[in-house]
């Protein structure tokens, strides 16, 4: 008896999990004369995010899962995915960090229009640049990211630099109330909105409370990090290990760094690629762990294989990756001028800001509108853009934070440097995601080489449904 329902229950298992890998991936789909590679099915899932013995969590998921597939492909083939929308709220796909053709970036309301329950839309383009990206809505992006709508998309070098593995790790966190279950309410939390955004009390690392990673002595790992918290600023480190900083945003440093004090700093929606050797003993553990402000999480460990090694010795080499093909050539002498004033939020509040071409208070806009912020005095996304730019020149983007909060700067279509910082020397890294600290002056430029309408805005979800929301459009 007892041995029929542990095999029915086996069964069950696979036959759920044989539905799951069709639903989400890989299965070429025929659609008109084209195959699309991938399906992502917008669907309610459920998720073991607490302990095994306490409750599953009811999430919203590519595929039902938190996560959703690890999307990968070579640099520069044409890669395409049908968005079926099984929710019950409009979405879309943004393709973040990806230099992606304009009405492919799933932008609700700027460059398409969003995907209705029950309809479909299909995704096509060429990814230009090698790194690591992710994909998530960006129709209701607080909510419905937060609810669990996220994966990694992996574009691999042609000839990608030699590890024994290449890892992505997706660190996230939840806002989990005592039933095991997602706590809607903070969703429309004015004091999140105003304040440091949704933060989640519970990290999980792959979609796992805690996730094991087996490794040999002596391995070579590729590690792909992203945050996908929607508010939660992370440092990441590897006990006892140093690892090396080889791309950040999807883009290759020009030379590989270690990270400050040890950790890699990741704001929300930042990713960084780095090499991590293993350096200790067969039978060893290595916590990999989150500093979120004072406090110390483990998130998951490098289980190092008990007898085998990899190899006796560790490797010393460093492998640079080759720069993307992107143009790097900015000509600051005859630049596009752009000031971004950011201003708002608990302690500093604005007086009042305009919203959708109106003027209004700043009760007005908290009681009827939940805006706490404002870009040059506009809380929301415009009708206008910031700036008209000329393809192919250069754009200087003066962004002062004066408010006493943390922020998350993401440019959509372009990657951006900094030329000037007010707190100490501009670093020379291209990102899509810039971080803030409260009273700094940051100024980026890129060149406008990507035609189209494309948002800027906090990647603090929190603020941006708050009022953080600009965009600007190249030709
Ligand atoms: Cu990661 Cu505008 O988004
Ligand atoms: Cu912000």
């Amino acid at each position: 008896m007892a041995d029929v329902k542990i095999s029915r229950r086996a069964l069950l298992g696979t036959a759920a999990g044989i539905a799951l890998s069709n639903s989400v991936n890989r299965f070429a789909v025929a659609q008109g004369e084209r195959v699309v590679d991938h399906r992502l099915v917008a669907q309610m899932g459920e998720t073991q995010l607490l302990e095994p013995n306490e409750p599953a969590t009811r999430i919203w998921g590519y595929g039902g899962a938190a996560p959703g597939p690890e999307l990968r492909l070579k640099q520069g083939t044409e890669f395409s995915a049908e968005l079926v929308n099984k929710l019950t709220q409009p979405t879309t796909v943004h393709w973040h960090g990806i230099r992606i053709v304009n009405n492919m970036d799933g932008v609700a309301g700027l460059t398409q229009p969003p995907v209705q329950p029950g309809d479909s839309f299909t995704y096509r383009f060429t990814p230009p640049d090698a790194g690591t990206y992710w994909y998530h809505p960006h129709f209701r992006t607080w909510e419905q990211l937060a609810r669990g709508l996220h994966g990694a998309l992996i574009i691999e070098e042609e000839k990608p630099p030699a590890v024994d593995q290449d890892v992505v790790m997706i660190f996230d966190d939840w806002r989990i109330g005592k039933d095991g279950q997602i706590d809607d309410a903070s969703f429309e939390s004015m004091h999140d909105i105003s304040h440091a955004g949704r933060l989640g009390n519970i990290l999980t690392l792959n979609g796992q409370f805690s996730a094991d990673f087996p490794v040999l002595s002596g391995q070579r790992l590729r590690l792909r990090l992203i945050n996908a918290a929607t508010a939660r600023i992370i440092r990441v480190s590897f006990d006892g290990h140093v690892p090396l900083v080889i791309a950040l945003d999807g883009q290759p440093v020009e030379q590989p760094l270690s990270p400050e004090g040890g950790g890699v700093l990741l704001t929300p929606a930042q990713r960084a690629d780095l090499i991590l050797d293993c350096t200790s003993h067969p039978g060893t553990a290595t916590d990999i762990a989150v500093d979120v402000g004072r406090e110390r999480l483990v998130a998951g460990r490098l289980i190092y294989d008990e007898r085998r090694r990899q190899r006796s010795k560790v490797l010393t080499d460093v492998p640079i990756l080759a720069p993307n093909p992107m143009p790097t050539d900015i000509d600051l002498d005859d630049a596009v001028p752009i000031d971004l004033v950011m201003t708002g939020g608990a302690r500093r509040p604005i007086e009042s800001a305009e919203f959708k071409g109106k003027e209004y208070g700043i009760r007005d806009l908290v009681r009827q509108h939940k805006k706490a912020w404002a870009f040059n005095g506009i809380a929301g996304l415009p009708d206008k853009p910031l700036a008209v730019i000329d393809l192919g020149r250069t754009v200087v983007v003066r962004m002062v934070n004066k408010t006493a909060w943390r922020h998350a700067m993401h440019f959509h279509g372009h990657h951006v440097r900094e030329v000037a910082h007010s707190a100490r020397a501009a670093l020379p890294h291209w990102r899509d995601t810039v971080f803030m600290q409260p009273d700094e002056t940051v100024t980026v430029a890129f060149k406008a080489h990507n035609p189209g309408r494309w948002m800027l805005h906090c990647h603090m979800l929190a603020h941006q449904r708050g009022g953080m929301a600009a965009w600007y459009e190249v030709g």
